[in-house]
């Protein structure tokens, strides 16, 4: 049996065996047990990220590619593409990444024959794969020479982080984590302050796991410690990703962005979006009015789940059983608070012409 592996370092284990299983790392698991989960056909691999097993812009739209491979694998016909297309569309609205790599299968496969299509579509979901980790590499090159330039000679960077867009979000380096990670590999002295990320704390689970194990120094805080850490001259720079850029620089990224934007404005602090070219939809301008916001279930908001002392995995609720809450999942940075864009064509204004002349090239 052919085995297709996916080698990018550091990353999940895609080295798995497309033609039956797809075998990725389990991130609600994370940091207190690395286990994998096994996606076996297109069902699981929808459960995989609306269950956000798998989750951050980039991976999203690789682990969709690799979901339609398995899909026809076990149906090739139109029909079945058909439904798996839409079955994995449907997952989680938000991070166009999921929807570009899937118009990418859809256009790459339906005109290739049934009997083909399995190992045509193997060889573009490695494709995608492979190519959303050049990009990360290229955007940690590009993201460090910006902040080395404008950093002047400070000896040590704080960077501020919001959410996880490092290698668990992409497959490999990350989007805003791939400056830090070539500034490190540079030799220069870094400290990281990362947002916890409420609700489902991606920063104080997996970006702090992922800094830990490069051993990058880092803090983490509550979200809401941003705008004193500014105002107190304690960050020199603030990174994020991004799950969609408008075509005039609108950035959507995890709930909460918009405020530390805000916040880096009001003193002064450079605010970098990392993204892959991917990740813009060039259909839209107007990031408030319409990128689709996903809203996710507000248990998340009031029950917290880790493992307790003797590390038994427990539930506890942080309010009364008789409130509501609301769970917003993303917000939207408007353009003028963006200082750069750092993508892997290099980094440009967050300006409509700017971005013009980037999808010409
Ligand atoms: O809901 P998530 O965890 O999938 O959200 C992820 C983010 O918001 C990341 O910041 C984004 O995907 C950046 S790109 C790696």
């Amino acid at each position: 049996m052919n085995t297709y592996a996916w080698d990018a370092t550091p990353t999940h284990e895609f080295a798995a065996e497309p033609s039956v299983v797809l075998k990725v790392l389990d991130q609600t698991r994370l940091p207190f047990e690395v286990e994998y989960v096994e996606i076996a056909d297109v069902a699981a691999c929808c459960r995989a990220i609306t269950a956000m097993q798998v989750r951050g812009a980039p991976l999203l739209g690789v682990v969709a590619a690799y979901g339609i491979a398995i899909a026809v694998h076990h149906d090739a016909s139109d029909s079945a593409l058909t439904r798996s297309l839409e079955l994995l569309a449907a997952t989680r609205p938000t991070a166009i990444n999921l929807h570009w790599a899937l118009s990418k299968m859809a256009r790459g496969l339906w005109s290739v024959p049934e009997p083909e299509r399995f190992s045509a579509a193997v060889k573009l979901a490695n494709a995608i794969a492979q190519s959303e980790a050049d990009c990360c590499r290229a955007i940690g090159e590009h993201g460090a020479a910006w902040i080395r330039e404008h950093s002047g000679e400070r000896r040590e960077l704080n960077i501020l982080t919001h959410c996880n867009a490092g290698w668990l979000a992409t497959g490999a380096w990350g989007t805003a984590l791939a400056p830090i990670y070539a500034l490190q590999q540079q030799g220069h002295k870094l400290h990281v302050w990362v947002d916890e990320t409420r609700p489902r704390n991606q920063g104080a689970r997996l970006t702090a796991w992922e800094l830990a194990q490069a051993g990058i120094p880092h803090t983490i805080i509550a979200d809401n410690a941003a705008g004193h850490l500014m105002q107190h001259g304690m960050v020199d720079v603030v990174i994020v990703g991004s799950d969609r850029t408008t075509a005039s620089g609108d950035v959507c990224n995890k709930i909460g962005t918009y405020q530390k934007a805000l916040a880096a404005r009001d003193n002064d602090v450079p605010f970098l979006v990392a993204l892959p070219v991917s990740t813009i939809d060039w259909t839209i301008t107007d990031g408030v009015r319409d990128i689709p916001i996903e809203q996710r279930d507000a248990s998340e908001v009031v029950l917290l789940s880790g493992p307790d002392d003797d590390g038994i995995a427990r539930t506890i609720r942080v309010a009364s059983v008789g409130s509501s809450a609301a769970n917003f999942a993303f917000d939207v940075t408007p353009s003028r608070l963006v200082t750069t864009l750092i993508t892997e064509r290099g980094c440009i204004p967050a300006k409509t012409e700017a971005m013009a002349a980037l999808r010409s090239e």
